[in-house]
Order: structure tokens, then C-alpha cells, then sequence
């Protein structure tokens, strides 16, 4: 079955959000590694990587339901935070509204009855949890130690290990 234009526009329009979060975190890891705090540059950089993967998901997944993808430019992204719990804080807030753009996917799939889709989103849904559970973490965690040096190099280096 071929996917319908309405939600083929919506996920088109889903890659173009993914590349924005892609591009965000690259610019995060930019900013932290020029305050010096490559744990968690590496740690944006890894971020930076997966929502690439969640755009090529999409991609994947259109093409297999013979539909196209129209690459769009992607907008502008901030690029200097005053302090790393602002970064997070951005993260947190970020990753809400893109847990927002996934649930809007999925009541379309439901509304047009597009049970491939449906179960396709379903990965995604599960991720944002995932994805919003760790910002949330790590901005609590990181108001606390923040302005105490030893301890946000301690934080540093264990974001240095992400896998
Ligand atoms: Fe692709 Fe962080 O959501």
C-alpha cells in the first residue's frame, strides 16, 4: 500500500525536524568543547548522531512505502548558552516538543487508519520517553553540581563514556 500525501507531507516534515534537532546538538557540542567540557561535547556530538539515524529512519521507511522525500532548508539554531543547565534546559525543552510532533504523527495515522504507520511511530514514541527521561536527569543533576568545579568535571568525564 502506498502512503497517503497527508502523512507522507508530515513525516517529509518530521525529517526536516529531526535534521534541526540534529544540527541543535552539533551546535551544543560546538559550544562545549570551546568551554572545555569534552564529556559532554562528546556526549551532544553522540546526540547529534542519533537524531541523524532518527532522520534516515523516516527516510527508510517512506522510500519502503514508495513515497518521497523532499529535502527542506533547516533553519538557524542558537549557538551560545550562558551555562551547561541552560543547554540542558533547552534539551529538556526540545525534546517535549518533539515528543509533541511524534504524538500529532500518530493521531494522523490513527485518524486516516495507516496501521503500518502507526506501528512504524511506535519506535519513536518509546524513544521520547527515553530521550526526555535523560535531559530531565542530567538538568537536575546539573543544576545541583554546576558551580562546583569538582564536580562537573566528574560529570564531564562520565558523559565522556557515552556509548
Ligand atoms: Fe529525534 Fe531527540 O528526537
Amino acid at each position: 500500500m502506498v502512503i497517503s500525501e497527508k502523512m507522507y507531507h508530515e513525516l517529509n516534515e518530521q525529517v526536516n525536524a529531526e535534521l534541526w534537532s540534529a544540527y541543535l546538538y552539533l551546535s551544543m557540542s560546538v559550544w562545549f568543547s570551546e568551554q572545555n567540557l569534552n564529556g559532554f561535547a562528546y556526549w551532544m556530538n553522540k546526540q547529534f548522531q542519533e537524531e541523524q539515524e532518527h532522520a534516515m529512519k523516516i527516510i527508510n521507511y517512506v522510500h519502503e512505502r514508495s513515497g518521497n522525500i523532499t529535502l527542506k532548508p533547516i533553519d538557524k539554531v542558537k549557538t551560545s548558552w550562558n551555562n551547561p543547565s541552560e543547554a540542558f534546559q533547552d534539551t529538556y525543552e526540545h525534546e517535549q516538543k518533539v515528543t509533541s510532533y511524534i504524538y500529532k504523527l500518530m493521531s494522523s495515522a490513527i485518524e486516516i487508519k495507516d496501521y503500518a504507520t502507526q506501528n512504524f511511530l511506535q519506535w519513536f514514541v518509546k524513544e521520547q520517553v527515553e530521550e526526555e527521561d535523560t535531559a530531565l536527569n542530567l538538568l537536575e543533576t546539573l543544576k545541583k553540581v554546576e558551580n562546583i568545579p569538582s564536580a562537573l568535571i566528574m560529570l564531564d568525564k562520565e558523559l565522556g563514556t557515552r556509548k
